[in-house]
């Protein structure tokens, strides 16, 4: 791992942010997981993975609903969080482990489900992390992902990447609809669902609390949300509520199987 890897650097973002993240209610809550639950159907005979846990979130919505939870990621602070939350949950059925999206400590078919939420954007290499997805599946498990996603227009999909740069340095990038949908079969899967019908709203003041940016950084950002353009506005939904910005990203969902 180089000192300038996505890696290193969601590992210093991440790290430094875990508890924010505890407490942001965009990723406790969303109806992103809703969807994630119904279209997977985990049963109490289900083992699942849950991919970048962050603070545990998914990994909580699908543990009430199946035999137990694998919850890997990459930073141990937010391993650290996962874990305390869950306890104050009474969630007993959950493993915490250290890993890379893209190198899971996992055997071949072990798992029934596999979970991935608001996190592909950060790793090095998608096509790396669902073929680990694909080895780690059972024939006829099923993967359950969303991120949020880039619209496929030129300027919004521009201002969208650059922002979220300027944001978070462990920012890859953010995968257009059609490129999920190319990226799924050439992973060896069926791609069953996709649906964009979902966003996460957001406030401007809690998203930069969120990741933790500096006084220049926010200015920066701030001046951007100013200066959209009518076409970027309109693709992000952006509003000024009393002297804050309110918006939305568009999620990508998808349920997958091993083709
Ligand atoms: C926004 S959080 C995930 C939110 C969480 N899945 C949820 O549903 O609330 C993004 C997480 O991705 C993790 N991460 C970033 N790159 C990773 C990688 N290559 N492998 C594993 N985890 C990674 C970060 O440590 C962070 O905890």
């Amino acid at each position: 791992m180089s000192e300038t890897s996505p890696e290193k650097a969601a590992q210093r973002q991440f790290g430094r942010q875990a508890s924010r993240y505890a407490v942001s209610r965009a990723h406790a809550t969303g109806t992103s997981l809703d969807v994630m639950v119904d279209w997977a159907k985990p049963t109490s005979a289900d083992r699942v993975l849950d991919v970048a846990t962050g603070t545990g979130f998914t990994a909580f919505a699908f543990a009430e609903a199946s035999a137990e939870v694998a919850a890997t990621d990459l930073t141990t602070n937010m391993l650290h969080e996962a874990r305390r939350l869950a306890a104050e949950r009474g969630l007993r059925n959950i493993r915490f482990l250290q890993a890379a999206a893209e190198a899971l400590p996992c055997r071949a078919g072990s798992f029934d489900i596999a979970t991935c939420r608001i996190a592909p954007h950060h790793f090095a290499s998608v096509p790396t992390f669902l073929r680990e997805i694909h080895r780690i599946l059972r024939p006829g498990g099923r993967l359950v992902l969303t991120d949020s996603s880039s619209p496929e227009e030129s300027e919004p999909y521009t201002w969208h990447q650059e922002l979220e740069r300027i944001r978070d340095t462990s920012h890859v990038r953010n995968y257009t609809p059609s490129e999920w949908r190319r990226f799924i079969p050439e992973a060896g899967f069926t791609l069953e669902e996709l649906t964009t019908a979902h966003r996460t709203e957001l406030v401007f003041s809690d998203w930069v609390r969120t990741s933790g940016s500096p006084p220049e950084v926010v200015a920066e950002l701030r001046r951007r949300f100013i200066e959209a353009s009518p076409a970027v506005r309109d693709a992000f939904q952006i509003r000024e509520v009393e002297g804050d910005f309110h918006f939305s990203w568009m999620l990508v969902i998808l349920l997958a199987r091993p083709a």
